[in-house]
């Protein structure tokens, strides 16, 4: 079986890497990492990508003069790895509309609530303060709008009474370590269709 491959862009922590890695390690895996890049040098993640000893970048766009520059520079490292499908994992740019077009529905992301509730940062927290009952995460393709794309997997998680920002983002956290691998994967079962805003889920 060729197994996909996967760019992974993020700008800290990398526990969604982390998770995604695990997945590449279990024996069905149907992809794996090709390439890790950050845009931020000190990034936890980048640190995990070389214990991981996967292949791993610190490019920022402040070392390029235009924008054009550097998306050229990313999708042209994309093509050298071969990469299928570009995962952001905490990654704190907005993606340039030229560089979401190179790889239409090729882009996913992980957020942190269920949009389209609470789309942008810092999403947690605006879930406890508003008093909702339920938040979760999303996993969804990226279009050029905020979190708006269409929507691959969905996880809910109860708020409770008692939860701050702290509590309830460790909870979600959670559950983004088991939807985000499993998107990735029905994506490389070419289980995902997209109709206009839908993503169905194709049966096996
Ligand atoms: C996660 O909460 C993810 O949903 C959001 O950014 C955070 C990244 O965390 N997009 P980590 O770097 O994967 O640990």
């Amino acid at each position: 079986m060729k197994k996909g491959r996967v760019a992974v862009f993020l700008s800290g922590r990398g526990s969604n890497f982390e998770s995604i890695y695990r997945a590449t390690l279990k024996r069905d895996s149907n992809y794996k990492i090709a390439i890790v890049i950050s845009d931020k040098k000190k990034a936890m993640g980048l640190k995990r990508a070389k214990k991981f000893k996967l292949k791993n970048f610190y490019i920022s766009p402040k070392l390029f003069k235009t924008k054009r520059e550097y998306n050229r520079h990313i999708i042209k490292l994309l093509k050298i790895n071969k990469v299928d499908l570009v995962c952001l994992a905490g990654f704190m740019r907005i993606i340039d509309p030229e560089f979401i077009e190179e790889y239409k529905n090729r882009i996913i992301n992980i957020h942190p609530a269920l949009l389209p509730s609470f789309p942008g940062l810092n999403v947690q927290k605006q879930a406890v303060d508003h008093g909702v009952k339920i938040s979760g995460c999303t996993v969804h393709f990226v279009d050029p709008g905020i979190d708006t794309g269409p929507i691959i997997l969905q996880k809910p998680v109860k708020i409770r009474s008692d939860d701050n920002e702290d509590t309830l983002s460790k909870r979600i956290l959670k559950e983004e370590h088991k939807i985000y691998p499993e998107a990735i994967k029905l994506f490389f079962e070419n289980r995902l269709k997209i109709d206009g805003r839908k993503v169905i889920i194709l049966d096996r």
